[in-house]
This record gives C-alpha cells, structure tokens and sequence, in this order.
C-alpha cells in the first residue's frame, strides 16, 4: 500500500501553510526572520526544505541551511493534527540523506524540556555538544 503522504521540496507556495505550522507547533515564523526571503535565500545558498505533505497539505517541515560548513537543521515539526503517527521519522530520514549527499556534519538546537523530540533525535544519533551555551544576539540595534 502507498503511504499516506509524500516528502518533496518546498514551493513558494507554500509559506503561508508553512507559516500556519510553524505558529501551530510553537517553533516562531516571520516575526523570527523566518521569511519568504530568508528561505529563498537560504536554499540559493544551497539549503534544502523538505515538505512532508498529506491530505494536500502541508503537514511538516525540515529546513535545512549550508553555511559551507556545517548543516543546520531548523523547524523541524510535524502539524499537532499528524502528530503521534511516527512520521517524524521518514522525515528526519529524508533529511539526513540529503545531509550525507552533501557530505557535511549536522548540528540543530533542541530545548532540553522537549523531551520528545530530543528523544528522536539522540535515537537518530545526535548528540550534545557537551559545555556549550548557544548565544544570539536578536535586536539589531545593538549590532
Ligand atoms: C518533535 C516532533 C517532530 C515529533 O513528531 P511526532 O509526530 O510528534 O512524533 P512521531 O509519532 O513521529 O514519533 C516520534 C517519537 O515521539 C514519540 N511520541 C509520539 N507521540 C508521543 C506522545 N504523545 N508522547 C510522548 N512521546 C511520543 C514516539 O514514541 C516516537 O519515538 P519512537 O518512535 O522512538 O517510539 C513533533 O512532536 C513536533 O512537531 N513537535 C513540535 C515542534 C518541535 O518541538 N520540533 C522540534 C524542534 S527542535
């Protein structure tokens, strides 16, 4: 039997969807700079965003960025509504083989509390990079 939903590359149109899943699972959208632009950027920088898309919708997410070093895997998320259904996994899967096409290594933030996707996440391989803090500075103002 097929499986009921497909993972293929984001469209443009598909940010305002995105946007909704990413509001609806709590992991920010625009107002964080994570725009239309910033993916289009992100992905003529050599990026990958993969859609995990079922009932023709979008249903979720892995946005992969290429610094030229390192990949970063962000928003990662799958919609409350398809939550539970063990997809997170064929996702993470696409993800990662896209990574390993690249050669490089992949690094993501993760809250310590989100016990849930930490657990797929170690399960996958990942693990802490002991001693570390991550820092950012959001205002521009003082840059
Ligand atoms: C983290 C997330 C992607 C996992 O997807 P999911 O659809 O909820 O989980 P899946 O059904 O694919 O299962 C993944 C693991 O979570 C576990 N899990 C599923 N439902 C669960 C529940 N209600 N409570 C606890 N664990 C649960 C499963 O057991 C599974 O682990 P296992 O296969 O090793 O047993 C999803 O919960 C999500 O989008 N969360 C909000 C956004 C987020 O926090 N993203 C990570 C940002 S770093």
């Amino acid at each position: 039997m097929s499986q009921p939903y497909l993972i293929r590359p984001y469209l443009p149109s598909d940010y305002p969807a995105v946007s909704r899943l990413w509001e609806e699972t709590g992991m920010g959208g625009a107002y964080r700079g994570d725009d239309e632009a910033t993916i289009a950027r992100t992905l003529a920088q050599g990026g990958q965003f993969l859609i995990l898309e079922a009932d023709g919708q979008v249903a979720g997410t892995s946005w992969l960025t290429d610094d030229g070093r390192r990949i970063y895997l962000h928003h990662f998320g799958i919609l409350p509504a398809y939550q539970g259904r063990g997809w997170s996994h064929p996702l993470l899967e696409a993800s990662l083989a896209w990574v390993k096409s690249k050669g490089m290594q992949v690094k993501l933030e993760v809250h310590r509390e989100n016990h849930r996707a930490l657990r797929l996440y170690r399960k996958r391989g990942f693990e802490p990079l002991g001693g570390y803090d991550v820092l950012i500075i959001r205002s521009m103002d003082t840059l």
